[in-house]
């Protein structure tokens, strides 16, 4: 490979980062499949540990797989994620879950939501091939990381070549997989990590959040002004869903949340 110098790229790279952002309303519209093999060909050249390559990918097109996966999304997934939300206090709840008041915000997130996006790459995870990594690297808690991590890190890529394409995509995680791998014939031993709808944006791309570098990088030791106490932590979490909610109502509607009145 060319030692090239690739300053003058910074900026494209920079502006590739930043106009990523989530995309929860996609248009139905077809895709090119040429676009779709970009997407997994630079998720293809991801970091992991010890290169072990834990991802395997499914590329979803079929109208009714997609509808049978959203459905267990919500009839399943989500319906265990609400209730476990209903535990905390309104304004401490997921973004998700602060707007169920808003009717057509909820109608796009579970009649159809993600089911109409023309491609899901679905990324699941081998546990053994992390092992390509040292033994000691699942120690100390660390436990599944290099699995994890990996796959993080392919997920990363795949949305940033879906950003430098002009596509949306969306990161659904999922937390109780096996009616999921029910579905696409994914053995027991995998994991089912997340599922990315792909598509065109159905509403306008707007700026992320994100927290200032000043206060997230220290320089030689650690800097203790920037520690959180227990009490500070609480409050951050409150003031990042005042900001974090108009955003995420958008990544659905294209639109600020209905008022609620505080109903949840
Ligand atoms: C590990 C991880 C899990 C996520 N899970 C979900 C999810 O289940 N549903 C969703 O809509 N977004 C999910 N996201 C997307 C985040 O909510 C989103 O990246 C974050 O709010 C920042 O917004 P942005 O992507 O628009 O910049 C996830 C992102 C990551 C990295």
């Amino acid at each position: 490979m060319d030692q090239r110098n690739f300053t003058g790229d910074y900026d494209t790279l920079l502006e590739i980062v930043k106009t990523r952002v989530s995309v929860r309303n996609l248009k139905p519209d077809p895709i090119p499949d040429d676009y779709v093999a970009k997407i997994l060909e630079i998720g293809r050249w991801a970091m992991s540990g010890a290169n072990g390559q834990p991802w395997d990918f499914v590329v979803v097109k079929d109208p009714a797989i997609k509808k049978e996966l959203f459905r267990v999304y919500a009839e399943e997934n989500n319906d265990f994620i609400y209730w476990m939300e209903q535990q905390r206090d309104f304004k401490l709840r997921h973004p998700s879950f602060q707007m169920t008041h808003d009717e057509a915000l909820q109608k796009q997130r579970t009649s159809v939501g993600w089911s109409i996006a023309p491609v899901l790459i679905v990324v699941l995870g081998d546990g053994r091939r992390q092992w390509a990594t040292v033994q000691g690297a699942h120690t100390f808690g660390r436990d599944q990381s290099h699995l994890t991590d990996g796959l993080a890190n392919t997920a990363m890529m795949m949305h940033l070549a879906a950003g430098a394409l002009g596509l949306g995509s969306q990161h659904v995680t999922i937390h109780i997989q096996e009616p999921f791998k029910r579905v696409l014939g994914v053995p027991d031993l995998l994991t089912f990590s997340l599922i990315m709808p792909i598509g065109y944006p159905a509403v306008p791309p707007k700026e992320g959040v994100r927290r200032p570098l000043a206060d997230m990088v220290h320089y030689d030791k650690f800097d203790m002004s920037k520690y959180m106490t227990n009490e500070q932590v609480l409050q951050y979490l409150y003031a990042l869903r005042e900001k974090t909610v108009p955003v995420y109502s958008h990544s659905y509607t294209g639109r600020p949340p209905a008022p609620n009145g505080g109903k949840g």
